[in-house]
């Protein structure tokens, strides 16, 4: 149960939140674009059915729609997509999931050009980029496959600029555009080549890391100086982090040329215009997930995970994904099982992992290798009663959840991550006043550092010790971190990451309109952190 005082915070956000909404909303027309949307269809036999899109992109998105009924332009990916897209023609689809409603436009792409687009562009080309995952000695190989891939990348990103346009043109109120996402860089700059209304605003969020300048320099020059003359056409640009946006405008500096910079007020102004960059870290939905871990489903769960815990649990929640550093945890854990051996029989490491991108070889590989660290970790250390990793492999958000009540310690290692959502849920449901072990490679490591124990990502001895510590420490310093990193938490929740959004593109409508039209910053813009 959450003390009153903290779920009275979560209230007042919300609030403040729905006053925002309905203020901007109220002569203003909300259209959102990402690849994936809210909603998934399949082909089952009872016909096409409908389930929530998944990840955490479109979990905060989704909130969205509790307070605005906007249009959400998405790529068709699946076949039953495909199908519900072309029964609808032009007309939209209507969508409503737990309290929060959309108007959906599928974009329909032929499926070698999205598999160009998203599976070999999008992923792996530009997300092992942005999270450094490149082995730059030998990839990436930028041959003619992949210079093929990118025109498609870039023509699925000329037909999302194109619906867009058509909603923007249908438009009731003056639009306000919000994309999403590394799928969509050029979609700002095809954007701005259709005729769009005056008072139109378009933002860009990079749910995603942004390197720093010089590891852009392994995508070729046109590539990278295109992108980079996209996303400076967006009004507002946001990022999970000062960091990441502070690597943006090194990037720019490094190589639009052209382009005025200024650090202070965190602004670029390219080509006549000015763009604003702000970071705005993402969160969880606080009230949603304490009402799930409150529910039958979790309690079932946690009764059903009772046999994969010991005396003291390590927990981790990962897609399969090598920049979650997943296998170095591992590592990290066989190195305390040899080096303090009393924890034999005692601790477990529960490790529950959510395939992901299995169509790309890496990916699959890492799994791979998941199984072999694991299977050696249990053949040394285990026996036929017990063993001390236990991996669970599937998705299923209330066994989670589950999961994050239960923690002893929670590990959250990735070598670089664009926020990790993982480290918020477990500090909100935990129910043993677990520690949190942290990479500083988290873009949550921004926020939480203080109460959690901050490790290296690539350190597996360091990574050791922290876990050691955290099992070691005494109930009232474990009590008091959990209790900090829940607030700390609470007092950012998603409603506030859309508040401040849709705050800085309300005060840009209003210096736009005022008489001055002077480049202001936006207001509060902080430029350190
Ligand atoms: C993660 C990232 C998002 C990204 C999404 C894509 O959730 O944090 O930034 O958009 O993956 O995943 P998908 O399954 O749609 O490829």
């Amino acid at each position: 149960m959450l003390d009153p005082s903290l779920l009275r915070v979560v209230e007042a956000q919300a609030e403040h939140l729905q006053r925002i909404s309905a203020e901007l909303f109220a002569d203003h027309t909300l259209i959102l674009a990402s690849n994936r949307g809210p909603v998934e269809y399949t082909m089952t036999d009872r016909g096409l059915e409908g389930h929530r899109g998944s990840g955490g992109l479109v979990t905060a998105m989704s909130a969205i729609g509790k307070y605005v009924s906007p249009r959400w332009v998405a790529a068709a990916m699946s076949e039953g997509d495909r199908v519900m897209a072309q029964t609808a023609g032009e007309t939209a689809l209507h969508w409503e999931h737990e309290a929060s409603q959309f108007d959906l436009r599928f974009i329909t792409i032929e499926p070698e050009m999205y598999q160009a687009y998203y599976g070999t562009v999008s992923n792996p080309l530009l997300w092992f980029l942005q999270h450094y995952m490149w082995d730059a000695p030998r990839t990436p190989l930028i041959d003619e496959t992949i210079w093929a891939a990118w025109r498609d990348y870039k023509a699925v990103n000329r037909l999302f600029a194109a619906a867009i346009a058509e909603e923007v043109e249908h438009a009731p109120q003056a639009p306000i555009v919000m994309l999403h996402d590394y799928h969509l860089y050029y979609v700002p700059a095809y954007l701005r080549q259709h005729e769009l209304p005056a008072d139109s605003c378009i933002t860009f969020f990079l749910h995603i890391p942004w390197p720093g300048p010089d590891y852009w320099s392994l995508l070729p020059q046109e590539m990278r100086l295109e992108v980079l003359e996209s996303l400076t056409k967006c009004d507002i640009l946001g990022f999970q982090t000062h960091r990441y946006l502070r690597n943006f405008l090194n990037t720019c500096l490094a190589y639009l040329p052209d382009a005025q910079i200024d650090y202070n007020q965190n602004r670029i102004v390219c080509q006549g215009h000015t763009t604003h960059l702000k970071a705005y870290p993402i969160s969880i939905d606080v009230q949603s997930v304490i009402d799930l871990g409150n529910s039958l489903d979790v309690r079932s769960f946690r009764q059903r995970l009772r046999p994969y815990t010991g005396d003291q649990t390590i927990v981790r929640i990962d897609r399969v994904e090598p920049s979650k550093n997943i296998v170095r945890g591992f590592k990290a854990f066989e190195l305390l099982l040899e080096r303090y051996p009393e924890y034999i029989g005692r601790v477990k490491f529960m490790a529950i992992l959510v395939p992901s991108r299995l169509g790309v070889e890496e990916y699959q590989r890492y799994l791979e290798e998941i199984m072999v660290v694991t299977g050696w970790i249990n053949t040394r250390y285990g026996n036929e009663e017990w063993q001390p990793v236990e991996l669970i492999v599937g998705e299923n958000y209330p066994r989670a959840i589950a999961a994050m009540q239960m923690y002893d310690v929670l590990l959250v290692n990735p070598l670089i991550d664009g926020m990790n959502l993982v480290a918020k849920e477990g500090a909100t449901v935990n129910e043993r006043g677990g520690v949190l072990v942290l990479s500083e490679g988290a873009g949550v490591a921004e926020q939480l550092s203080d109460h959690a124990l901050i490790i290296s990502p690539t350190d597996i001895v360091g990574t050791m010790e922290a876990l050691r510590q955290a099992l070691e420490m005494s109930p009232t310093e474990r009590h008091e971190r959990a209790l900090a990193l829940r607030e700390e938490v609470i007092r950012e929740d998603l409603s506030m990451w859309l508040a401040h959004q849709f705050r800085d593109v309300q005060r840009l409508l209003e210096q736009r309109a005022s008489a001055t039209r002077k480049a202001l910053p936006l207001v509060e813009q902080e430029t350190s952190a």
